[in-house]
């Protein structure tokens, strides 16, 4: 398992960095084996696993459970845990405690947190406490109801709020920081502004890494924002297995 310090010096030398989730053991032991630099157990399993329509509902023992496979299954990646909804940001003290969980109990490496200006203290906390910190901003999912799906950071003014957090929690020792469906350009200037690698989702070409949705890249869910992508059939290769299965079965080929 890389450190974060590594991480980050991969990046340093010029390394683009690769980014999927993973909710359960089998899926995550493909992605690490597939040279996968850091696996996000993202609280997207709400909806891409768990039958939620949003990640509001995602509960710390949700995280807890699936962190656990994905960390059982992984050998070389670096396994970051979101934490959900309403589990961080009530009071500094919950924040850490959950945090705690997902990284003691269920074996993250990190713990990433959907930031904001009540988020700078807990970062710095957290990491002085031993828990790496990956920031995210730009479209936050948990603010479903704040800002809907839209594209963030489009006004001037807006722009500048997340160049300001993006170096508060540089400053604040997040070692990394996701930025999700902003302008390109406002991308670029902000993996320009700061030291620690930008991974984006959405943001463009322009940072030092990328991000998707495993359901999504492999093409297993059932919708998928506009700026992903589709690598693969999973779904197709599933419906052909279960099809033949059940007319083997039925035409008595099985067993
Ligand atoms: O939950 C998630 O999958 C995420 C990524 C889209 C960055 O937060
Ligand atoms: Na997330």
């Amino acid at each position: 398992m890389p450190t974060v310090q590594e991480i980050r010096q991969a990046s340093a030398d010029g390394e683009p960095l690769t980014m999927l989730t993973a909710y359960d053991a089998p899926t995550a032991g493909i992605v690490d084996a597939a040279g996968i630099d850091l696996i996000l157990v993202g609280d997207s399993m709400g909806n891409a696993v768990l039958g939620y329509d949003s990640t509001l509902p995602v509960t710390v023992e949700e995280m807890a459970s699936h962190t656990g496979a994905v960390a059982r299954a992984a050998e070389d990646a670096l396994v970051v845990a979101d934490m959900p909804f309403m589990s961080y940001g009530t009071t500094d003290g919950a924040g850490v405690e959950n945090a705690g969980r997902l990284v003691k109990d269920a074996g993250a490496n990190a713990v990433k947190l959907e930031s904001g200006p009540h988020t700078v203290a807990l970062t710095e906390r957290l990491v002085n406490l031993g828990i790496p910190v990956m920031a995210h901003l730009g479209l936050t999912p948990q603010r479903l109801n704040q800002v809907g799906y839209s594209r963030q950071g489009t006004t001037e003014a807006a722009a500048e709020e997340i160049r300001e957090l993006a170096e508060r929690h540089e400053a604040a020792g997040a070692f990394s920081l996701v930025l999700e469906h902003v302008p390109g350009d406002l991308a670029a200037e902000v993996t320009a502004a700061l030291d620690i690698p930008v991974i984006g989702i959405g943001a463009g070409p322009e940072t030092d890494g990328q991000v998707l949705v495993l359901t999504d890249v492999i093409g297993l869910s059932e919708s998928a924002p506009p700026f992903a992508a589709e690598f693969g059939d999973a779904r197709g290769e599933i419906e052909d297995a279960v099809t033949a299965y059940r007319e083997a079965v039925e035409d008595g080929d099985f067993p």
